[in-house]
């Protein structure tokens, strides 16, 4: 559930018009709703409740500092995967003991950054990485706390592009290594193995492929802890798909999940379980407001032509995503709908977020909104064309905030350097 609602026939956000916000800000922007944001956190939470993870919030999926906070003050913690997550996490309060930093490139510099920083653990991904962190942590007298990513080799059932899970994907340790691996680890003077972990991919709408690597997981404790090597904790990711196409799919719910899970490994109840849900949390607590710019009517073709582009919002044209498209009017009961090509301004055909949308007819200067765009929205956009990306506004209860503001082309243009050799007169 979420709290963007139509009343009286026009959509809110939490008790905001949305038009309120779009006369104020400008379009296209980003709106966020924190009623929703701690909805979605504290119903995760009641669905794993059985084994009390500590959350450890995706910060890729949505890294707005005001996100970020709002998410904080409920006590999560957070999952970074670069320099930039990590300080943006502290910069929200996020102590560096509930930050696990993931990811498989994690630099000498990042990793110093991290041990500096009272990290919580770090989740290893590959023997290269496992010495290079523990120079570091031996150069600087301490031992970094690890958990291996381990590759279960699943299949997810989820967009290529978003699945890691498998053998062929860039990511973990292979899982029939992982022994020679701790092993290893185990001995080594600069690292203290502290658990095991795993995520296999992004938007799962099937929890099977979860058992299937809770499983494995369990498996390969059972075997690390018969060899001598305790592990205390065990991070089970993030990944829960979260429904797109609000009309047409029942993605499971968080208590489903924790079912899962708590099936899994019943009697590990006094383990220290971790958690990293992106998406979940954010994608349904925001939208993308956008203007319709002109409507252009070609052979039997109508495009919707509108202010937002894939340079704010790559999903549809990186994943063929879907994201249901809502007039920010609510169209009369009944009213005729019409197949829209709905695009953005960009100059290349992949600048399409919908082909043959049944919407009913828009006109220039209506607006439309975007759901489920809280997650992997405005994290992923650029200045793409020299467009500014669209500034992001949280709203809670009667007030909004300007979360990031709109850049100003001053800004954009500013950022570039003019070589000496061409300041000079010829
Ligand atoms: N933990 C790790 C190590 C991850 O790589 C990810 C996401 C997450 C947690 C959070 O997963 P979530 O709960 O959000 O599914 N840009 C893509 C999604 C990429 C996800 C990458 N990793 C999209 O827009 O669909």
């Amino acid at each position: 559930m979420d709290h963007f609602l139509y009343r009286n026939g026009a959509l809110h956000a939490e008790d905001v018009p949305v038009a309120t916000m779009a006369a104020e800000v400008g379009t296209p922007f980003y709106c966020y709703s924190t009623a929703t944001f701690e909805r979605h956190f504290t119903v995760f939470q009641d669905g794993l409740k059985a084994l009390d993870p500590l959350i450890c919030y995706a910060v890729k999926a949505n890294s707005n500092l005001a996100v970020l906070k709002t998410l904080a003050r409920l006590g999560a913690g957070a999952d970074v995967v670069s320099e930039g997550e990590y300080r943006r996490a502290l910069a929200a309060g996020i102590p560096g003991q509930r930050i696990i930093f993931s990811g498989v490139g994690k630099t000498r510099d990042e990793l110093r950054f991290a041990l500096e920083n009272d990290v919580r653990q770090i989740n290893v991904e590959s023997e290269p990485e496992l010495e290079a962190l523990n120079d570091v942590a031996l150069s600087m007298g301490t031992r970094a706390p690890v958990s291996m990513r381990v590759n279960p080799d699943v299949d997810a059932q989820t967009h290529e592009k978003i699945s890691t899970g498998k053998a062929e994907n860039k990511f973990g340790i292979a899982f029939d290594d992982a022994p020679a691996i701790y092993a290893k680890a185990a001995a080594m003077a600069g690292i203290e193995v502290v658990g095991v972990d795993m995520h296999i991919g992004s938007q799962l709408t099937n929890l099977e492929p979860f058992r299937e690597a809770y499983t494995r997981m369990r498996d390969l404790v059972e075997r690390l802890e018969a060899a001598g090597i305790p592990i205390p904790r065990l991070d089970i990711g993030g990944g829960l798909g979260v429904p797109y196409e609000r009309t047409n799919s029942i993605p499971p719910l968080p208590t489903d999940y924790g079912k899962v899970v708590s099936e899994v490994f019943e009697g590990w109840e006094d383990r220290e379980f971790e958690c990293e849900p992106g998406r979940l949390i954010a994608a349904n607590a925001g939208v993308l407001v956008a203007k319709v710019v002109y409507v252009k009517h070609a052979g039997d073709r109508r495009f919707l032509i509108l202010d937002a582009a894939m340079n704010d919002l790559i999903r549809p044209a990186l994943y063929d995503a879907w994201h249901d498209i809502e007039p920010v009017v609510e169209a009369e009961p009944g009213a005729e709908l019409f197949a829209y090509d709905v695009v953005g301004p960009i100059c290349e055909s992949g600048d399409t977020f919908a082909k043959a949308r049944m919407l009913p007819e828009l006109k220039p200067g209506d607006l439309v909104a975007f759901r489920s765009a809280g997650a992997y929205g405005a994290v992923m956009s650029s200045e793409y064309n020299t467009r500014p990306p669209a500034p992001e506004v949280i709203v809670k209860g009667e007030e909004f905030a300007i979360a990031r503001p709109r850049l100003t082309y001053d800004d954009m243009l500013g950022k570039d350097c003019i070589p000496e050799w061409l300041t000079e007169q010829t």
